[in-house]
């Protein structure tokens, strides 16, 4: 489908996922492609970024969370999580303004605090500067691990002397780093893999799942319209069955019985 046709497919007036999640991947491939260092890679990827969060902001999502570096990403070599953490300092200071106008709130979800102090200062001050944002909560997943993230919630749980009888699945999501926030209602892949990778894996529990093979530094606004209208197909039913038909298919099933 080209551009023109999927936006005409787009159906404004149909439901707009609350909370879309999106594991962005394929950068490295999309540099091997060219025969370039994986590293140009991620530095294309930020085009990507810029274009997401503006979209998302203007369809009225509510919540955009990007999984931009994994606790487990610090395998890399040093080079190429140098180069991440410098991309993302300069994708911050150049676009705070663009989200300040878009009425963003910025947010990290993860364990800032083992990120290098510059990395950490840019960031306090995205946060700082965007909280009185009302429009889409950005947030981005840095030095993020799902299990990680339980582990913690399960700590601060324990400190804040919750009691057994007190504890449900409401009360146990407030201490995630996402309390408040509504679940992923759609979680996109890009570059084809079938994987989660640690990733929001309490909150994605009823999320639709969308993956499509184009490589992250190639996912415009065209992609996500793409999942937008295919989650719009899709039959939600949280573990249950489809509301009970009315009118004469149900009636004859009723007096078939
Ligand atoms: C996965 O591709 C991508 C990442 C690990 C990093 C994503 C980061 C960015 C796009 C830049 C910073 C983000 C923001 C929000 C400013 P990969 O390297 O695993 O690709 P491969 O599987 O093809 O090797």
């Amino acid at each position: 489908m080209n551009e023109h046709n999927q936006s005409a497919a787009f159906d404004a007036s149909a439901a707009i996922p609350r909370h879309v999640a999106i594991i962005m991947d394929g950068n490295g491939r999309w540099a091997a492609q060219r025969h370039l260092p994986r590293v140009e890679g991620h530095r294309a990827g930020i085009d990507s970024v810029r274009d997401v969060v503006e979209t998302s902001a203007r369809l009225g999502i509510d919540v955009l969370t990007l999984y931009a570096f994994s606790v487990e990403n610090w395998k890399r070599p040093q080079s190429e999580v140098t180069t991440l953490m410098g991309l993302l300092k300069r994708y911050l200071r150049i676009e705070l303004d663009t989200l300040l106008r878009n009425n963003i709130r910025f947010q990290v979800i993860g364990r800032m605090g083992e990120l290098p102090p510059d990395v950490q200062e840019e960031l306090c001050r995205g946060i700082e500067r965007t909280k009185g944002g009302t429009g889409l909560l950005f947030n981005i997943a840095l030095n993020y691990g799902g299990r990680a993230e339980i582990v913690e919630a399960a700590k601060r749980l324990l400190s804040a002397q919750v009691r057994p009888d007190e504890l449900d699945e409401q009360r146990f999501a407030g201490f995630l780093y996402t309390a408040g926030q509504p679940d992923p209602d759609l979680l996109i892949r890009t570059s084809g893999e079938m994987r989660i990778s640690n990733f929001l894996l309490w909150q994605i529990a009823y999320a639709e799942i969308w993956v499509t093979d184009t490589l992250w530094p190639d996912f415009r606004m065209r992609h996500l319209l793409e999942a937008i209208v295919a989650y719009q197909k899709r039959d939600r039913r949280y573990g249950g069955i489809k509301p009970a038909r009315t009118g004469p298919v149900g009636n004859v099933a009723l007096s078939a019985k």
